[in-house]
């Protein structure tokens, strides 16, 4: 298969990719037993037994490649849903020969709500989503209550949903929801706040003033030397007493 990014070769997602029609059909009754529809990802990496990272809107794939080669002890999932973006990522993955990268070309946002099992992911990234800048677009946007809900419900105590942005009207949305998301009681079906908010930090792997060397950071930010927003919501560890989250425990 080759696409316009390819520059002629052919692309090769291999076993990297995990394919959607290989799922099984969800049951006429999901809505009355959501669980039925979970699947066993961590099934799909030669170590079951690690923890599962997963990147939303993996693009490229600079990200999901240095993540997961300096976290070997780590099972990474890529998401994306572009297939010129997918294609071209994933056969990079496959020509690196990472084991514990696995790729899936699909909405991330519907397979978390109907495929991922509660409280088997440790890490949730997301970076540089599209701002979706125009008022009536602003329901495409990843950061909304429903997707912050499947999140809480994915991830493990203790677990982080990580964002990164360089797009001040889609940071300003962003911490509208987080703010709601960490404040005790502002959720009603929570009673105590779901999440924690944290100073983001970048990995070890990335550059000197990088917050996630993406390919949409190292053309975007790294160019015209743009500080991006960053964050972390933490879903409190099991033993945590629920600290009250602030603002100023915001990185940016
Ligand atoms: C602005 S690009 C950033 C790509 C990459 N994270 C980077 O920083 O270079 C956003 C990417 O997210 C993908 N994307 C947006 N919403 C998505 C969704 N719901 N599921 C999967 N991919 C999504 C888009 O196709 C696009 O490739």
């Amino acid at each position: 298969m080759s696409f316009g990014l390819s520059r002629g070769r052919d692309l090769d997602p291999g076993t990297v990719e995990v394919l959607t029609s290989s799922f099984p059909a969800l049951p006429d009754d999901l809505l009355s037993r959501p669980e039925a529809g979970f699947l066993n990802i961590s099934g799909w990496f030669p170590i079951p037994t690690q923890p599962l990272e997963i990147e939303i809107g993996s693009g490229k794939g600079s990200f999901l490649l240095g993540q997961a080669e300096s976290q070997p002890a780590v099972n990474h999932l890529g998401i994306e849903y572009a297939r010129e973006f997918f294609v071209y990522a994933a056969d990079r993955v496959r020509r690196r020969g990472l084991p514990n990268v696995r790729m899936l070309c699909t909405d991330a946002v519907e397979f978390m709500r109907w495929r991922v099992a509660s409280s088997s992911v440790s890490v949730i990234h997301l970076y540089y989503s599209d701002p979706w800048p125009k008022k009536k677009h602003h329901k495409n946007r990843v950061i909304q209550d429903a997707f912050l809900e499947q999140s809480h419900r994915v991830l493990i105590p203790g677990g982080e949903l990580r964002v990164v942005t360089d797009h001040d009207e889609l940071w300003a949305w962003d911490m509208e929801h987080f703010t709601r998301w960490t404040t005790p009681g502002a959720m009603r079906e929570h009673a105590t706040a779901p999440f924690e908010l944290r100073p983001f930090i970048p990995p070890s792997w990335v550059g000197e003033g990088q917050a996630v060397a993406t390919n949409y950071e190292k053309k975007m930010c790294d160019a015209v030397g743009k500080q991006p927003h960053a964050c972390v919501l933490r879903k409190p560890p099991a033993t945590s007493l629920q600290p009250s989250a602030s603002n100023d425990q915001l990185s940016c």
